[in-house]
């Protein structure tokens, strides 16, 4: 089911609470993500971010509260009830996560594969287009051991776009690069949400990143939602914790 009505948000959790044995780790998060805009997720190390990310799939489940797309309740789905939910939804993950014994190419095709794409000339044609989109044109047979880490963000970023999802999840995709490439990524992720009209969900603590491309931004403290609201507001918030992230930052404001 598609967002039924552009005021709706894409997710909706509340009251979101997940813990690995002792530990707390969302304490409690209640939050909306706009459909069809940019949504930075910022934080310190540890706060959750990466958690939060996976509840946003359903590949993690909460140990309680709701989490609903497009106003669907996927904490209760089976796995079998989740998979066309996540065909909606693209993911790039912290690490990369690419498969080292496989191609760019191959590497790129995996999502349409695992859909039950079988034509082999449409898988070709989508795996082209999506290389000359994220400016990688004619890499397909490529070993991912060979790539710069830029270049590896960017097969990353193509896997996940491949399949034309609605959303995209994207765990730090400039982590590692320098301040150039790490403005280029930003710029590529902004152009693609731009083009396809998609649902972007980028967990960041670069400011740079955050400033390029936000147009929502969620400030995660401790498992718990620190700010929500538009950068403006952000940066002029007077609330001494997201202050010091900023200084801590160089970011001033
Ligand atoms: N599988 C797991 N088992 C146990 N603890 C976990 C697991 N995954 C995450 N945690 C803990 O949950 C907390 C939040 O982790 P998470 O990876 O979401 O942080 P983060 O905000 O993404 O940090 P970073 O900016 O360093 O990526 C951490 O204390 C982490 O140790
Ligand atoms: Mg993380």
């Amino acid at each position: 089911m598609s967002a039924a009505f552009s005021n709706q948000p894409f997710f909706s959790l509340n009251e979101v609470k997940t813990r690995y044995g002792i530990k707390k780790v969302l304490r409690g998060v209640t939050l909306q993500i706009p459909q069809s805009q940019t949504t930075v997720i910022l934080g310190c190390s540890g706060a959750g971010k990466s958690v939060l990310l996976k509840h946003l799939n359903g590949l993690l489940r909460p140990d309680s509260g709701s989490v609903r797309i497009c106003g669907e309740e996927i904490t209760t789905l089976s796995e079998r009830q989740l998979v066309p939910v996540r065909r909606k939804i693209g993911i790039l993950f912290q690490d990369g996560a690419l498969f080292d014994s496989l191609t760019v190419g191959e590497n790129i095709a995996f999502p349409l594969q695992e859909r039950g794409v079988r034509d082999r000339a449409q898988i070709t044609s989508a795996v082209a287009e999506v290389l000359e989109e994220v400016e990688l044109p004619g890499e397909q047979a490529k070993m991912p051991s060979t790539l710069s880490g830029g270049m590896r963000k960017r097969v990353a970023l193509a896997r996940a776009l491949v399949s034309r999802p609605e959303c995209l999840l994207c765990d730090e995709p400039t982590a590692g690069l320098d301040p150039v490439l790490s403005q280029t990524i930003s710029l590529l992720i902004r152009r693609m949400t731009e083009e396809h009209r998609l649902t972007s969900v980028v967990v960041s603590h670069d400011l740079e990143v955050m400033r390029l491309i936000a147009d929502h931004v969620i400030f995660l403290l401790e498992g718990k939602v620190r700010y929500a609201g538009d950068l403006a507001g952000l940066e002029q918030c007077e609330d001494d914790v997201i202050r010091a992230f900023f200084s801590a930052k160089g970011g001033g404001g």
